[in-house]
């Protein structure tokens, strides 16, 4: 169904890798090996080629290599690009953008989705220098499945086995398989800080990044839906196949929301509004610094509450379906719960922003969803994770309500 390249690199488990290239063709997949040197050192090219059915390259000075057009399609057709096993080595080289072999100049070529299954020993899947890499990755978006715990290869018991075959051809399919759950379905979503400017320099913002809205409109494109991403300042880049509405302040953000919330199935509001802005507006000039020790007292004045506005708008109506976020230091479920109410919204994504692994610049996420119905704990888990989880939830939303909305 889908061209996977299946990259395989010089760990032990690199005979697993056989296994897994089986799962995929066995899931209807069609499959490249492409191996790293080391990985010659521990299972046989013929062995891939016998199963796939096609040539092996792990040199792209190889002779052939550039001659061959499948190899030099490879790029552009392949649905997505799975390395498994991924040892520090090529983790490190995907981190920096080394591309000094076939596979590593793969991954710099595609645009297709990246899949790595780390295998290594315990202590240096926690070092400081693989633990920086794979977050790095885990930001640009790399789908990281595993590694388990149990015996190593080195003999040690702890965390870095390979993740099975099938948790990686599970993992493969899930990614690559066309997913149309919101077709035809019009989504807004908002993510990012807002600036409101004190002067031509300076401005009160926030820590968001707009990992957690960017996740969520990226994969809410994959799945089929039309997008608007409203954005605040964010240096990430935009998902593709998105429309973007860039926008600095929270009245900016409120405009552009009220102007494309009508004719949506779905508003998420993930991003981080500024509750207050300065009263008056900007300074036209720079704010010099006062004499002396004389404080600086600035008067702040509240914002509008998008979502609480949208929720007045929408009232009791089954569209669009909307959705807040709820960014806590304390008291999250109680806190989140009374946002549900107050701002009439149909699901609250409640997190603790004081957790080192969840809330602001961070990769991962954990949340609380909480609706109607009551509140569900999800695990740690990355942000695209995670909004595919919420987009599961909302699509169950759509589709219960489709009939109210109709009436
Ligand atoms: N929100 C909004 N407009 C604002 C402030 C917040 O639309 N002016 C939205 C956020 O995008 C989020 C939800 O409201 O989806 C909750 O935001 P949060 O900052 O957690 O709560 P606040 O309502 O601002 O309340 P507080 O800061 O007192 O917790």
């Amino acid at each position: 169904m889908a061209l996977i390249g299946l990259g395989v690199s010089g760990g032990i488990g690199a005979y697993k890798a056989v296994e897994s290239a089986r799962g995929l063709q066995q899931a209807g997949h069609e499959v490249v090996a492409i191996m790293t040197a080391s990985a010659h050192q521990l299972v046989g090219r013929v062995t891939f080629e016998a199963i796939t059915q096609r040539r092996v390259i792990t040199d792209q000075f190889e002779p052939g290599a550039n001659a061959d057009i499948e190899h030099i399609a490879l790029a552009s057709d392949m649905a997505a690009l799975v390395v498994a096993p991924a040892t520090a080595n090529i983790i490190g080289k995907l981190a920096l953008g080394i591309a000094d072999d076939f596979l590593t100049s793969r991954y710099l070529a595609t645009r297709a989705p990246v899949i790595i299954a780390p295998a290594m020993n315990t202590n240096m899947f926690e070092h400081e220098a693989v633990v920086e890499n794979l977050a790095k990755l885990r930001g640009r978006g790399v789908h990281i499945v595993g590694p388990g715990e149990g015996y190593l290869a080195c003999g040690w018991i702890g965390k870095g086995r390979l993740a099975e075959p099938a948790d990686v051809v599970a993992a493969t399919d899930a990614i690559v398989r066309p997913d149309a759950t919101l077709t035809g379905r019009r989504l807004l979503v908002t993510a990012g800080p807002t600036y409101e400017d004190l002067d031509p320099v300076r401005y009160l913002g926030n820590r968001s990044s707009g990992r957690m809205g960017l996740a969520i409109a990226g994969e809410a494109r994959r799945r089929g839906a039309d997008v608007v991403l409203v954005l605040g300042p964010c240096t990430l880049e935009p998902p593709r196949g998105v429309e973007v509405v860039r926008v600095r302040s929270a009245a900016e953000m409120h405009a552009a929301v009220m102007t494309h919330a009508s004719g949506t199935d779905v508003v998420v509001m993930a991003a981080a509004v500024a509750d207050y802005t300065v009263a008056g507006g900007a300074e036209p000039q720079k704010i010099k610094k006062r004499t002396g020790d004389g404080a600086l007292t600035l008067t702040l004045t509240r914002t509008d509450d998008i979502l609480a506005d949208l929720g007045r708008w929408r009232a009791d109506r089954a569209r669009p379906v909307l959705v807040g976020f709820a960014a806590e230091t304390e008291d999250l479920l109680a806190s989140a719960a009374g946002k549900l109410e107050s701002k009439r919204v149909d699901l609250i994504v409640a997190n603790d922003v004081s957790r080192p692994d969840g809330g602001f610049e961070v990769e991962t996420n954990v949340a609380v969803l909480i609706d109607a119905h009551g509140a569900t704990e999800l695990p740690l888990q990355s942000k695209t994770e995670l909004a595919g989880v919420i987009l599961g939830r909302i699509a169950d939303r759509l589709a219960s309500t489709d009939t109210a909305a109709l009436a």
